[in-house]
């Protein structure tokens, strides 16, 4: 069911799930003082319930109620509303339901209209993992939303496709030095010249980056030129997904999708879960490795969660040899 803001806003004070878009992906949110919602997004989404929650704020200033914010927030909070997710300690002032135990809590502040009109009608944060299964890749438009997932919620909030399409960046601050715990569109460079260094104490681990996930509905091939496995796969049965590198571009391929057409790599972003979602006859999708550049190594390690095999095209150009990943 799609849902109004004022629809929305009166199903989570009911204590209801709501899926909300942000300009990441959307997410499946609950109020973060209702115990029995959170329960649910994790019961509806089949998440482990060692895997944490990020906690979305529609104002700094109720992030300090729930955190201690380091003295360097200014420069950090340039990037909010924005793609930024910070690890910060909360003191005991969230449930472990939503940190999972952890004395840490994920806090962003999304960059969404909507969103953020339901944030400050509501005047408190909202739990909110992307929205879909565990394991499965996230949603960036409603026709993405897995209808199982979707019906047992109280309805979505379209905001129409997600700006940027891949998940936001974490990261561990500690005084002036930053560790990237997932990658996002805003890389180490961005927060280089915001005036961060790179490194630090041990490197926090986010439960949720240690598995195999990004599932597309059918097996993901990775590209590489290194030695052929020993399957053979006809290139007529994969669809392609072109960065607009053009580095295996074949007429072989079944099916070409373009994810950008001049090897923009934020679009590649944009369209890459979109693409995953597709549901055609095809058996396979086909890609390879983005340079280490810009959002490259975000776009890198969803494809290395995703992909469960790796291939090298055929002499005769017909095929691909796969082994698994
Ligand atoms: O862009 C996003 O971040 C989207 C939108 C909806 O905001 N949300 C999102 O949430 O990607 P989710 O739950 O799918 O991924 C959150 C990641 C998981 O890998 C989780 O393990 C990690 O953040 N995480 C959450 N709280 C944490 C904590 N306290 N310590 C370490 N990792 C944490
Ligand atoms: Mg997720």
């Amino acid at each position: 069911m799609i849902l109004t803001v004022q629809e929305a806003v009166r199903a989570l004070s009911l204590g209801k799930t709501v899926v909300v878009p942000t300009e990441t992906v959307y997410g499946l949110a609950a109020r973060a003082s209702d115990p029995h919602a959170v329960a649910e997004v994790y019961r509806i989404k089949k998440r482990p319930v060692n895997n944490p929650l990020i906690l979305h704020f529609s104002d700094v200033e109720t992030i300090k109620k729930y955190t201690s914010l380091p003295d360097l927030v200014d420069s950090i909070a340039s990037f909010w509303p924005g793609p930024l997710t910070l690890l910060l300690p909360h003191g005991g002032r969230v449930s472990g339901a939503i940190t999972a135990g952890s004395s840490f809590v994920a806090c962003r502040i999304p960059d969404h209209p909507l969103l953020l009109q339901i944030l400050k009608a509501l005047g408190e944060p909202l739990a909110a993992p992307s929205a879909n299964f565990s394991g499965a890749s996230s949603p960036t438009c409603v026709e993405d939303l897995d209808t199982a997932l979707l019906e047992q919620t109280a309805g979505v909030v379209d905001g129409g496709p997600c700006r940027i399409g891949i998940e936001s960046t974490i990261i561990r601050l500690e005084k002036n030095r930053f560790q990237i715990v997932r990658p996002g569109l805003i890389g180490a460079e961005a927060l280089r010249s915001a005036g961060f260094l790179e490194g630090g104490a041990e490197k926090p681990i986010a439960p949720g980056q240690a598995e195999r996930h990004y599932a597309p509905r059918v097996p993901l091939i990775l590209l590489t030129d290194q030695s052929p496995g020993q399957h053979r796969v006809e290139l007529k049965d994969c669809c392609y997904l072109d960065s607009g590198q053009g580095r295996f571009a074949s007429s072989a391929f079944g099916q070409r999708v373009f994810l950008s057409r001049h090897g923009n790599l934020e679009e590649v972003a944009h369209n890459l879960f979109h693409a995953f979602h597709a549901t055609s006859e095809i058996r396979f999708l086909a890609m390879e490795m983005l340079p280490e550049e810009g959002c490259g190594p975000a776009i890198n390690d969803r494809l290395r969660r995703a992909a469960t095999l790796t291939g090298k095209i055929s002499a005769d150009g017909l095929a691909v040899y796969v082994q698994k990943l």
